[in-house]
Parts: structure tokens; sequence; C-alpha cells
């Protein structure tokens, strides 16, 4: 997978699927998965360190995670998300950001909106750097958003998104990740475009999905959007593979003669 493959799946109509991906354990499973592409999202701010948005990320964080993710994963295409705000202080210290992803071995970097640094990701992709855009819900702005909120409800709203993703487009976004917007408004951005679209709480009517690993495996409880589908239940894996653990050494029945050293 590369760049340019995901222009011709969309033109050859088969759906692209990504995931998240935030660690090295996690990454040589993914690696040796069918799945498309790993987005080293910003997300790991609330899923891998707890906190309450994704806006505490920094440029070094990410790389940190995308160095890991990049040694568990050498064959995907990653894409890293750039830190709130390091794309809205101009083109110079965003290119150094770019510049430190690139480094930690990422492929590609994801901008979450356009309206005020439509000029840094025409820049980026002038640079030679692949740009993945990001409209609606665009998480670092959840407290102008008022919340992790559906958007493009209106009309008003929906004709700004569409704009917003042409926009994005014709800075030379190769992808667009559309998140929680109305599957109506997600359809037509997706027919309007020539670049994939790639769905989170978006509806069936895009070019792909991308869901948070750690959502999709049923890892996480604490949240569940409407959208989340939990494919496996791995909280209740570890919880119960834990309990055995502990209660076969409170048994002392672990380890047996078998996982002992002679
Ligand atoms: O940070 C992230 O995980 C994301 C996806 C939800 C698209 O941006």
């Amino acid at each position: 997978m590369n760049v340019l493959d995901f222009g011709a799946r969309k033109r050859e109509g088969k759906l692209l699927t990504l995931t998240t991906c935030y660690d090295f354990w996690s990454a040589r499973i993914l690696d040796s998965s069918d799945i498309d592409a790993l987005l080293v999202g910003d997300s790991l701010a609330m899923v891998m360190h707890g906190h309450e948005s994704t806006i505490t990320a920094t440029t070094e964080l990410m790389a940190l995670h995308t160095r890991a993710v990049a040694r568990g994963a050498p064959t995907k295409f990653l894409i890293t998300d750039m830190a709130f705000p390091s794309f809205r202080r101009g083109i110079s210290e965003a290119m150094a950001s770019v510049d430190v992803l690139m480094k930690a071995g990422t492929n590609a970097v994801k901008v979450e909106g356009i309206r005020g640094h439509e000029d840094v990701v025409e820049h980026i992709v002038g640079s030679g750097i692949p740009v993945m855009g990001h409209v609606g819900l665009t998480p670092q702005s959840v407290h102008a958003l008022g919340g992790f909120k559906v958007q493009g409800t209106t009309e008003e709203a929906a004709e700004q998104l569409v704009d917003d993703a042409k926009r994005l487009e014709q800075a030379g976004c190769f992808a667009i990740v559309l998140e929680c917007i109305p599957a109506g408004v997600a359809s037509r951005i997706t027919a309007e475009l020539g670049v994939p679209t790639i769905g989170i709480g978006a509806g069936r009517g895009v070019d792909g999905q991308v869901l948070v690993l750690h959502d999709l495996t049923g890892l996480q409880r604490d949240v569940s959007p409407r959208f989340v589908r939990r494919f496996a239940d791995g909280y209740a894996m570890i919880s119960s593979a834990v309990s055995a653990f502990q209660a076969e050494v409170e048994a002392g029945t672990f380890p047996a003669d078998e996982e002992t050293y002679g």
C-alpha cells in the first residue's frame, strides 16, 4: 500500500479499512493483518494516556508512538496525526513538526480542519509529504464544538463540510476522514470528491472506514459512540486471563512442574 493506492482503490470501488495503532505489540499483530493502513491518531492521548481530549498530545508524544508503531509494522502505510496546534503556528513550525514525525517513521500526516491553515496543508503537500485531511467532528476543536457531537446536521453546516472537504482536496490531500456526520452528507462529499473519504461515524456511503483499535476490539468500555461496533470483547478476555492467573497462583497450581526450571 502506498499513497497512490488510496486513489486507485476509490476508482476500483474497493473499500479501504484503517485502524488506529499506538504501540509496538499491537503494531506486530496488525502488520500481519490485511488492514490497509495504520493511523497513529492523537486519540492516543485519551486511550493510552487517560486524558479527556486529544489536545494534550504533543509532536514529541506523537513521534514516540510513531517510532514504536514503525518498528512493529514495517510493512504498513502509516499516517500520524499532527498535534494541535503545531499546524496553526505557520508554515515553518508546521514543517518542523512534520520533520520530526517523518523521521519517526510515518509515511503521511493527518491534519484536522482547513480554515486558516490551507497554506500550511498546501506547503506540506508541496514538500512531498502526503497529507490526510479530517473534517466533521474534529476532536481537537472539542471545546469550540461544545463536546463530541454529530456535525453537519443543518443545511448550512452540511454545505460548509462539503466546502471544507473540497478545499482539502484542492490543497492536495490524498484522502479525507469524515468523522461523525450524517450519512447523506458523507455520501455527497464522497460523490463530489476525486480522493477517497474514510468514514468514522459517517455511514456506508464512503470509500473506507476507520475505527479506534481499542473500540473495535472491545478493550475500551468507557465510551461507546453509536458508530462503534465491538468485534471482540478484549476487555473480558484480558480480565478473565488475569483472574485465572491470580486464582492459579493463589491455589498453588501455577507454576506447574513443566513451567519450572529443574
Ligand atoms: O485520532 C484518531 O484516532 C482519529 C480517528 C478517530 C480518525 O483521528
